[in-house]
C-alpha cells in the first residue's frame, strides 16, 4: 500500500523516481509526487541556496509524468516520490506526497498509519504549525521541523519516537542536500547500494534496473544514506553491521514481455512456476521442504493446524484444508486472517500455524501470526517474497518463489500457494496411515504431470476468450462448486469481480438452494465447476436447476464429459487428472474468463479501481 523511492548520487533524481514510481504503482495508484533539492551555483555567477521543489498529481503516475514534462525539474541529484493508496484524506493533490514542513524545507514520503496522528495534529496546531493536508502524514514533516536543532538525523529520531502506527518513511531537507533519511516499523522498506548512489524503496523492482545489492531495513531501524555511503542503526542510535542479500531475479521478471497485460503474462508463467517447485521440491517421491524447520519428531506431533491468509491467499487456505485432512487426518481450521485476532482461536504448542501471503507484508497477516505467536503455536510462512516481515516473524518459511507478481489480481502467487499445500500434506502424510501408500504415489505422480496440463489448457485459450466474451454482458455472476472446488468457486468470483467490477458470488453449489437459487433468472450468469468428482453427479443435478430456471452456465468439467453439454450453454474443459488436484487445474480458465471479461469491458486490468497490490493497513 503506497510505494515509496529516493535516490541520492550523481544522476538526475527525476527521471530515476519517476521509472521507479511506474515499478511500483501496484502498491497503489490514486495520486503520486516527486520532490528534489536543487542546489548548485546559478550559471557559475553566484552561490543559489539549496530548496526543495515538488510536483504532485492527483491519478496514476502517467498524469504525474506529464506535469513534469511540462514543468520540468531544475538539476538534482537527489530527491524522494511516492505513489499513494490513499487512507486518511481524498485521493487529490494535496493529500499526495511529499508532504512538508511549515517552512517548505523538509520532505517526506510515507507508507502505513500514523495511528496517533489527530491529537498530533491539534498539538501541532496549536503551537503554531500550519498544516495544509488531511494526511496522517503531515505530522511527521512538522514534528521533524519542531525537534531540528541543526542535525537532522537526531530530528528524525525525535519525531518518531512520538508516533504510533507503521510507517516506512523516507525524508530529505534542503539544509541537508546531501543525506537522505530512511526509517521503518511495521511497513517495507529497503536500501539499494549502487556505485556512487544509493537508493531506498518500498520494494526491490523499483530499483532492479540500477542495482541488485539490497539491504532489508528492520523494524526500529533508520539509514542515513549519502551518495558514497550509508549506515543503518536502531532507533536508539546502535550501529548495525547490515546484511547484504543479492537479489536474483532480471529485469524480465517485472516487464510485461509483450503480454497486454502483468495478468496475463503472469497466468502465462504459471506452468514455469509449478515445473521449478515440482523440481526443487520433489526428489523422486520424497518431499523436500527446505525451511520448514520442523524436525520429523515436531512434525509426528502435530495435533492441528491453523491457516490464515487474506483474500486470494485465504482461498488457498481454503483448499489446503481439504487437501490435508484427506491425505493426514489432521483437523486443520482456516481463518481469514483479519478475523483470527478477534475468535480467540484454540491455539497452543502442538497447533502448526501456516500464514500464507504473496507479499509477507499484509497487515492482517502479520497480526493474526503475532497472536498464534504469543499462543505458543509454531508459525510456518508460505510467502512469495524474501526477505518480508512474514518472513521474519515465521519459524520457518516455504518460499514459493513464483517470481514478482506485478498485476494487482493475484494469478501465479495463488497456484504457487495451493501447490506448496499440496506438497506440506503430502510430507505430513507420509507420517500418518489416512491414505494408502499406493494412492499416495499416485498423487504424487499425477502432481507432476499438472505443468504439462496448464500448458495443454492454455492452447485453448482463445476458446475460453470467446466464451468470456459471449458472456460478459451479464450484470451479475455466481460460481459453484463442491468439495475441494468450494473454495475455487470463491476465488473464481473474486478474481472476476476485482477486474471487472461485476457482482460475482461464490457459492459451495449444495448451498445454493437455501437462498442463491433466487437470484437465478435469464439475465444470470453461472460458472459451475464440474470435473469429474465423488460430487460430479450432485453438481449436474444443480446445472439442472439453474437450466430449469433459465440461468446461463458455463461449466466446467473434464475433457471428454460430452454429456454435460446437455445441461451448459458453455463448457470449458480441463484435463482428467485426480479430482483432489482439479483446483489447481481449475483455477487457470477460472483466471482467464475473469481476465478476458475484464478486457472485453474496457477495464484496467493490472490496477483495478480502489485496490493495491499489498494491504499494509488493518
Ligand atoms: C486478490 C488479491 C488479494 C490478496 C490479499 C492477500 O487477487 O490479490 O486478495 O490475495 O490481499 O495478499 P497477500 O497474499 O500479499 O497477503
Amino acid at each position: 500500500m503506497c510505494g515509496i523511492i529516493g535516490y541520492i548520487g550523481e544522476k538526475q533524481a527525476a527521471p530515476i523516481l519517476i521509472d521507479g514510481l511506474k515499478k511500483l504503482e501496484y502498491r497503489g495508484y490514486d495520486s503520486s509526487g516527486v520532490g528534489v533539492i536543487s542546489s548548485g551555483p546559478n550559471g557559475g555567477m553566484r552561490p543559489v541556496p539549496s530548496k526543495v521543489i515538488l510536483r504532485k498529481s492527483h491519478g496514476k503516475i502517467q498524469n504525474l509524468e506529464e506535469l513534469i514534462k511540462s514543468r520540468p525539474f531544475p538539476e538534482s541529484c537527489i530527491g524522494i516520490s511516492h505513489t499513494r493508496w490513499a487512507t486518511h484524506g481524498a485521493p487529490n493533490r494535496v493529500n499526495a506526497h511529499p508532504h512538508s514542513d511549515c517552512e517548505g524545507k523538509i520532505l517526506i514520503v510515507h507508507n502505513g498509519i500514523i495511528e496517533n496522528y489527530e491529537p498530533l495534529r491539534d498539538a501541532l496546531r496549536k503551537r503554531g504549525h500550519r498544516i495544509v493536508s488531511d494526511t496522517d502524514t503531515e505530522v511527521v514533516a512538522h514534528l521533524i521541523e519542531e525537534n531540528n536543532r541543526g542535525d537532522l538525523v537526531q530530528a528524525v529520531q525525535k519525531a518518531i519516537k512520538q508516533l504510533d502506527g507503521a510507517f516506512a518513511l523516507a525524508i530529505i531537507s534542503s539544509d541537508y542536500p546531501d543525506t537522505l533519511i530512511a526509517a521503518r516499523v511495521g511497513s517495507p522498506l529497503i536500501i539499494g547500494l549502487g556505485k556512487n548512489e544509493n537508493f531506498v524503496a518500498s520494494d526491490v523492482p523499483a530499483i532492479l534496473e540500477h542495482t541488485k545489492k539490497i539491504i532489508y531495513l528492520k523494524d526500529q531501524q533508520m539509514a542515513v544514506l549519502k551518495k558514497d555511503s550509508v549506515r543503518v542503526f536502531w532507533f536508539g542510535g546502535k550501529a548495525v553491521k547490515p546484511k547484504v542479500d543479492v537479489v536474483k531475479f532480471h529485469m524480465d521478471a517485472v516487464q510485461k514481455q509483450g503480454y497486454a497485460h502483468f495478468m496475463l503474462k503472469e497466468i502465462h508463467e504459471q506452468p514455469d512456476v509449478l515445473a521449478q517447485m515440482i523440481k526443487s521440491r520433489l526428489k523422486g517421491n520424497q518431499v523436500i521442504l527446505d525451511g520448514f524447520g520442523l524436525t520429523e519428531a515436531q512434525l509426528k506431533g502435530i495435533k492441528n493446524i491453523a491457516l490464515i491468509a487474506c483474500g486470494t491467499a485465504y482461498h488457498a487456505g481454503l483448499v489446503g484444508r481439504y487437501v490435508i485432512e484427506k491425505l493426514t487426518g489432521i483437523p486443520v481450521m482456516v481463518d481469514a486472517a483479519s478475523e483470527f485476532r478477534y475468535r480467540d482461536p484454540i491455539v497452543d504448542k502442538s497447533t502448526l500455524i501456516v500464514a500464507i501471503s504473496q507479499s509477507g507484508e499484509t497487515a492482517d497477516t502479520l497480526a493474526a501470526v503475532r497472536e498464534a505467536k504469543s499462543k505458543g503455536g509454531k508459525v510456518i510462512a508460505i510467502c512469495n517474497v524474501v526477505g518480508s516481515s512474514l518472513t521474519r516473524e515465521a519459524d520457518g518459511v516455504l518460499y514459493t518463489h513464483a517470481g514478482p507478481e506485478i498485476g494487482v489480481a493475484s494469478t501465479k502467487a495463488y497456484v504457487a500457494q495451493i501447490a506448496m499445500l499440496y506438497l506440506m500434506a503430502l510430507k505430513l502424510s507420509a507420517h500418518r496411515k489416512k491414505i494408502a501408500a499406493r494412492a499416495r504415489l499416485r498423487i504424487i505422480r499425477d502432481f507432476k504431470r499438472v505443468p504439462a496440463l496448464y500448458k495443454d489448457i492454455l492452447k485453448h485459450k482463445n476458446a475460453i476468450a470467446v466464451i468470456a466474451r459471449k458472456n460478459s454482458h451479464f450484470g451479475c455472476f455466481l460460481f459453484l462448486g463442491r468439495n475441494v472446488n468450494y473454495p475455487s468457486a470463491l476465488e473464481g468470483a473474486l478474481k472476476l469481480k476485482e477486474i471487472s467490477y461485476i457482482p460475482a458470488e461464490g457459492y459451495p453449489a449444495g448451498e445454493m438452494k437455501h437462498g442463491p437459487i433466487a437470484l437465478i433468472d435469464e439475465y444470470r450468469a453461472v460458472v459451475c465447476i464440474a470435473p469429474q468428482s465423488e460430487v460430479y453427479e450432485k453438481m449436474i443435478s444443480n446445472m439442472q436447476e439453474i437450466r430449469a430456471r433459465k440461468g446461463k452456465i458455463i461449466a466446467i468439467a473434464t475433457e471428454g464429459d460430452q454429456a454435460i453439454k446437455a445441461h451448459a450453454n458453455h463448457v470449458v474443459y480441463i484435463p482428467k487428472t485426480n479430482s483432489l488436484l482439479t483446483p489447481l487445474l481449475v483455477a487457470l480458465p477460472l483466471q482467464l474468463i475473469a481476465y478476458y471479461i475484464a478486457v472485453q469491458l474496457g477495464c484496467d486490468v493490472d490496477q483495478p479501481r480502489n485496490l493495491a497490490k499489498s494491504v499494509t493497513v488493518e
